[in-house]
């Protein structure tokens, strides 16, 4: 994952994997409001900050943002962009989030990261990590796509499971790597791992369209249970 991210981070076109700079302010607002919850104040941890594009923003919503993520070289990126006095970028290991201390976290924000992990464990790794990093009465707000029912899809999930990492060493492309393309839960599995996350679901929604083949698009608001 590393390697990966930080060849992205090393990229002329950093924004082309991380997103657009412009939209980050709509895209936040976005989440917040479309889970019913426009929250501020207190202590936030950003999973998966990248270069900064929304770390900043937090930073004026909340009293103490630690953006966390994979790559050193994204955290190099983001120290140059976020100048905020009150955010500090950690670097994980990618499997957890062990630089963050246990019920630090009044709100967890993790938005087009999920999507990229590229397997079923690692995704339901960082569910348990948010339910642990989670404060009594803090929510996660989580952006991830969901794999959609049938058999075609899982047909779909399986096939790509198992030529992307056959491909992917002849292909250099960061976008054609197992740790860009990501791994998909279904809704049953999603299901499994919150509750064995110790998590409900506090509020839901999904995009009208997908950006995603084969799944939806689905914003999350989590709290322990
Ligand atoms: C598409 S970018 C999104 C960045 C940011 N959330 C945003 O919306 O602007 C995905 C980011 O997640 C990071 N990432 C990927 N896998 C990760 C992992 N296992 N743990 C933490 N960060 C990870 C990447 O390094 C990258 O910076």
């Amino acid at each position: 994952m590393r390697t990966t991210w930080d060849a992205a981070a090393a990229s002329d076109r950093v924004e082309h994997y991380v997103g657009d700079p412009a939209t980050a302010r709509p895209e936040l607002d976005s989440l917040f409001s479309r889970l019913g919850d426009d929250r501020r104040g207190g202590t936030c941890v950003e999973v998966g900050c990248g270069p900064g594009r929304m770390t900043g923003l937090l930073a004026e919503r909340f009293d103490r943002v630690i953006a966390v993520d994979v790559s050193p070289a994204m955290l190099d990126l983001a120290r140059r962009s976020v100048t905020a006095g009150n955010v500090e970028l950690r670097l994980v290991s990618g499997s957890r989030l062990e630089t963050v201390e246990d019920g630090i976290a009044d709100v967890v924000v993790c938005y087009l990261v999920l999507q990229h992990l590229p397997g079923r464990e690692l995704v339901v790794s960082y569910l348990r990590e948010f339910a642990r990093v989670l404060a009594p009465g803090g929510r996660a707000f989580v952006q991830l796509p969901v794999l959609g029912p049938g058999l075609r899809a899982r047909a779909w999930r399986l096939g790509r499971g198992i030529a992307v990492p056959v491909f992917a060493p002849f292909r250099r492309e960061v976008a054609t790597r197992p740790e860009y393309r990501g791994f998909r839960l279904t809704e049953p599995e999603l299901v499994r791992a919150l509750s064995a996350a110790g998590l409900r679901v506090a509020a839901r929604d999904e995009s009208p369209s997908s950006p995603y083949r084969y799944a939806r698009e689905v914003f999350l608001r989590l709290e322990r249970t």
